[in-house]
């Protein structure tokens, strides 16, 4: 088997979007503690906010950095970018994390029926749901080229446009189609760049967060993952992941799903 490679080295340098809470918290944690010289970026939009990120600072010291990172606010990415490609000549693992549902500040909530659709509702979740991991991997742009590297979107099943069976949940849906679109329209420019990358979309299957909070009441006990569960489970998937892989979307199991 031909990996990607992306893991074999000792000494990966990684960036994690959206690593204030939830699964991109737990990608930091599980990649810091499998690969003890791992350097891993934490992006966040407010770092001081990220108690549980900080924590896992005061654990780990120098090998996780905390790196600002709103994707309501382009010029945070350019500045990350600039900090990290200062430092950096490539990224192993660039894993975008950040996703939104509902939010109670804009009052956001998955649409029920045609009537809710909000313009500014659909905007934001289209900015952080698909458009902000675009530009975080167009900044980041010089380090992903050369190397053998790994690129994962966090996607979910609920934007595959051929699995929709039940409706509803407009914006959420279509602003993980979108992403999925982005995901396999760069994995083919980057192919052509670096025989070595991979570009995936991921279904990390649902999953206790605050994401999934208001929603967990139907989904059988054992259908409802530990974060822990489900980062153990995406790491798989992307340890034995291919330049074969790139521009296909799995699931939490492996298995892959249809756009
Ligand atoms: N949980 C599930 O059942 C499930 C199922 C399918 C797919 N997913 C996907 O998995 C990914 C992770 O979700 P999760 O369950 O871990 O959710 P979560 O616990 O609610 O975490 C969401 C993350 O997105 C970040 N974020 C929100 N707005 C942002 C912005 N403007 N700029 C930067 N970051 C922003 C949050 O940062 P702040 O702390 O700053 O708000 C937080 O780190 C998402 O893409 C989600 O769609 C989750």
């Amino acid at each position: 088997v031909i990996s990607s490679g992306w893991s074999e080295k000792a000494n990966i340098v990684v960036f994690v979007q959206g690593a204030s809470r939830g699964i991109g918290l737990e990608f930091c944690r599980q990649i810091l503690e499998r690969h003890p010289q791992a350097l891993v970026y934490g992006g966040c939009r407010r770092p001081q906010d990220a108690k549980k990120l900080q924590e896992l600072q005061q654990e780990v010291g120098k090998r996780l950095e905390i790196i600002t990172c709103d994707l309501n606010a382009e010029h945070t990415l350019a500045a990350m970018a600039k900090e990290i490609c200062q430092k950096q000549t490539h990224l192993d693992l660039l894993i975008n994390a950040s996703g939104i549902l509902h939010d109670k500040q804009s009052g956001l909530k998955p649409e029920k029926r045609i009537e809710d659709l909000s313009g500014s509702h659909l905007m934001q979740s289209f900015q952080i749901n698909a458009i902000g991991a675009m530009l975080v991997v167009k900044y980041l742009w010089p380090l992903l080229r050369r190397q053998p590297c790994v690129i994962a979107n966090i996607s979910a099943k609920v934007g595959s446009i051929s699995d929709n069976h039940l409706g509803g949940w407009y914006g959420y849906r279509a602003s993980k189609a979108a992403l999925n679109m982005f995901t396999k329209t760069l994995a083919i420019e980057l192919g052509r760049r670096n025989s070595e990358a991979s570009v995936v979309a991921l279904h990390p299957g649902t999953t206790d967060t605050e994401l999934s909070k208001p929603f967990q009441v139907n989904v059988p006990d054992d259908r409802l993952f530990a974060v822990e569960r489900t980062v153990a489970q995406l790491l798989e998937i992307l340890y034995k992941l291919t330049p074969a892989d790139s521009g296909r979307f799995f699931s939490w199991d492996g298995s892959e799903l249809p756009w």
